[in-house]
């Protein structure tokens, strides 16, 4: 399964970088205007900046809901680097907009998505990620991991090649979880990633042989 980090921050994607783990990032306007980046010059520059940091796909979302106004606006995200993902909303003139671009080669994530239905519009389109929202579904007493399962087994079943982008996710034990139903990528927060290391043995182990190590010298 593939990492991405769910953020704008520069420093948070440095550090996840340097980690070695990291595939790619994903982002949303609530997460880039939480940075501060306000102006059309500024967000293509934020974006380019966080290609050079990392190697993998970035999103970049569209701050459209018009088909027109999205073909405009993913055309320019595009040509910043070809990591750029074109993320546009699980809508009738998002799924027009997905076909557009990954009929010219442009990946595209369709993100919002809170069905199967929903889904299956995404990967008819040829999209090349979907990004089902868990915690969002949590939230509202509705089983977020059970519809990523969902749509794994619908697209395995038929063949669509869209990965199953796992976003919204909010702890540690959603990425356990997104692991065993076959999630392709969880996009997830630093902290969430970082979880994964504690375990109380490794600390109280490495505590023993530190203090055995000392003997040896
Ligand atoms: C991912 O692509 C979304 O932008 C993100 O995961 C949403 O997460 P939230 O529900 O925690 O805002």
């Amino acid at each position: 399964m593939k990492f991405f980090l769910d953020t704008a921050n520069l420093e948070q994607i440095k550090e996840a970088q340097s980690l070695g783990i990291l595939d790619g990032v994903t982002t949303n306007p609530s997460l880039m205007a939480k940075e501060g980046i306000k102006g059309q010059e500024n967000i293509l520059k934020h974006y380019a900046d966080i290609c050079e940091i990392v190697d993998g796909d970035v999103s970049a979302e569209v701050l459209s809901t018009t088909y027109e106004e999205m073909i405009k606006e993913g055309e320019e995200l595009s040509k910043i680097n070809p990591q750029i993902c074109v993320k546009l909303p699980c809508t009738i003139d998002g799924i027009k907009a997905v076909k557009y671009f990954s009929s010219r080669g442009i990946k595209t994530n369709c993100t919002l998505v809170f069905s199967v239905g929903q889904a299956l519009l995404a990967a008819k389109a040829g999209a090349t990620y979907v990004s089902p929202f868990v915690g969002r579904l949590d939230d509202i007493s509705t089983d977020g991991i059970g519809l990523v399962a969902q749509i794994v087994d619908v697209y395995n079943t038929y063949g669509y090649q869209t990965q199953v982008l796992a976003a919204s996710i909010r702890h540690t034990q959603h990425i356990i979880q997104c692991l065993e139903v076959g999630a392709d990528v969880a996009t997830c927060p630093l902290k969430a990633i970082l979880g994964l290391i504690n375990h109380p043995l490794t600390d109280k182990g490495l505590e023993t042989f530190i203090k055995d190590a000392a003997k040896m010298v």
